[in-house]
């Protein structure tokens, strides 16, 4: 349903400061896979997110959504059709206003919007509903301001926002590393849930490898803008941290990338 073939994308082209930030990428994602994501820092992963989400356009490649070619549309266009959360949870949520005009905004996504965000009762009863699974009391802090929320609750707020109106892919990129580890496991908890019971696509980049495991049915590696590893099914059931460790350091044998680079 998602076909990438062959993309690439350098930084500061033709300057001595180029970078070759993805090298030729092809993946094909099938309907309802949820891909995790690893690699060491620098190796292209948010870069791939950003060139499907078109935060730039790509310098030679295709992008294909489900029938749609999308390589050349503007980001604004891709965001009707993919939802995303970035590590930063300030940058989900609008942060002057309220819980209930954030969710409001979320619900044209993709729709001709009407005049202004006016929050309507019945969507008011709706929004209530979807933030009390959350279990953190926000459905009855609708007037709060997001500005006032923890860092958890704010992107427990964007994963409701980005899949509010059902995504044909979701992007996530490092989206709990900012977090203290028991809310960043809420938030896993959560992003599991919410893939699961609505069926979504989803690349979820993570710097975790217990998580890239547990998580998901597919697990890719980045290294210097490729695509090294591509482990499915059964056999990424039984993976383990060193396989994947093993992996990671027989590409810094082949290159000589340091320790640190590697699991950071
Ligand atoms: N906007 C940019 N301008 C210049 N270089 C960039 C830009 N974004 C990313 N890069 C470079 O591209 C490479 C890949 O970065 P990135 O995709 O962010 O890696 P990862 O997410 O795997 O840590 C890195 O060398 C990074 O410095
Ligand atoms: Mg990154």
């Amino acid at each position: 349903m998602i076909s990438i073939t062959d993309i690439t994308k350098a930084f500061n082209r033709g300057d001595i400061n180029e970078v070759k930030a993805l090298t030729g990428v092809n993946l094909q994602v099938n309907d309802g896979d949820f891909i995790t994501i690893i690699g060491s820092n620098g190796a292209g992963k948010s870069t791939f997110l950003n060139a499907i989400a078109g935060s730039f356009s790509i310098d030679s490649g295709r992008i294909i959504l489900n029938d749609d070619d999308i390589t050349r549309w503007p980001e604004y266009k891709r965001a009707a059709l993919i939802g995303r959360v970035f590590q930063d949870p300030l940058l989900g949520t609008c942060a002057g206003a309220t819980i209930e005009q954030n969710l409001a905004m979320a619900n044209t996504r993709g729709k001709r919007r009407g005049l202004g965000f006016g929050v309507k009762s019945k969507d008011r009863d709706s929004f209530r509903k979807k933030l009390s699974v959350l279990k953190l009391g926000l459905e009855d802090r609708l007037k709060v301001h997001t500005g006032l929320l923890s860092g958890g609750q704010r992107q427990a707020l964007t994963m409701l926002m980005a899949t509010m109106v059902r995504p044909r892919l979701l992007l996530l990129d490092e989206h709990t590393a900012a977090l203290d580890p028991k809310t960043g496991g809420m938030i896993l908890d959560l992003t599991a849930e919410i893939v699961e019971s609505q069926n979504l696509t989803a690349l979820m980049v993570t710097h975790n490898m217990n998580q890239a495991i547990s998580m998901g049915n597919r697990l890719i590696m980045f290294h210097r803008g490729e695509i090294v590893l591509d482990i499915k099914g059964e056999k990424k059931k039984n993976l383990k941290v060193e396989d994947l460790l093993r992996r990671f350091s027989e590409l810094r044998g082949e290159e000589g990338v340091s320790d640190r680079m590697l699991l950071c």
